[in-house]
């Protein structure tokens, strides 16, 4: 069945939950994800209605799901950063940047499209608000995750640092202003 990716409406917070809690108990999360099971559990409701409500409109948060049939079968989300704040990270950020994260795609529906069709999503939003780059951090070992980026366009940007959950690197994807217009 094919994907479609669409911005999470904030009335859905109880589905973004429920899909974030089951990304967090991946195989992987270890090496993906900034917090863990028993703390993303321990949240409040109020805290994923805050969360579902700031992506789902504006421009400094999205966050998108992809839709096979009534399932969601993946998400990631977008933050854009003013020059000034603090990142996920606690790094102050020099220049304006839009960071990708929370990157996941259910199990039976990896390897089908899915992450390519996020990615396009985010890309064609950032784009629209001027950005001219995705940028994102991902574990030294998480090679999938690498992989299946490099493949939707990412590179390194040499950038390497050690993190909460260990030695991550950098990836910028250019995103191409002349294309600012598609979809439209
Ligand atoms: C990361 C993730 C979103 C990628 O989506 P996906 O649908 O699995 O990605 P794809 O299958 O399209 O691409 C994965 C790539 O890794 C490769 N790959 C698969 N298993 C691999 C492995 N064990 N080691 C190395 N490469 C692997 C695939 O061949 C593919 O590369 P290719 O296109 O060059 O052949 C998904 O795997 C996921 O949700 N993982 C768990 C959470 C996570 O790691 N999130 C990212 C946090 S930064």
């Amino acid at each position: 069945m094919s994907v479609v990716v669409r911005r999470v409406r904030a009335d859905e917070w109880r589905r973004a939950r429920d899909l974030r809690l089951e990304a967090v108990r991946d195989p992987a999360a270890r090496i993906a994800f900034l917090h863990s099971y028993e703390e993303e559990a321990a949240r409040e409701d109020a805290f994923w209605q805050s969360r579902a409500r700031g992506a789902a409109v504006g421009a400094e948060v999205a966050q998108f799901v992809a839709e096979s049939g009534e399932d969601w079968v993946g998400t990631l989300s977008v933050l854009r950063r003013e020059a000034g704040t603090p990142d996920h990270h606690g790094r102050i950020v020099e220049t304006p940047r839009a960071d990708v994260v929370g990157v996941y795609v259910r199990p039976d529906s990896r390897g089908e499209g899915t992450i390519e069709a996020l990615f396009d999503a985010a890309a064609q939003w950032t784009r629209r608000l001027g950005d001219g780059s995705l940028m994102l951090d991902v574990h030294v070992d998480n090679v999938r995750a690498q992989a299946a980026y490099r493949r939707c366009g990412f590179a390194e940007t040499g950038l390497r640092f050690t993190g909460s959950i260990g030695p991550e690197l950098e990836m910028a994807f250019a995103l191409d202003a002349d294309a600012a217009g598609e979809g439209k």
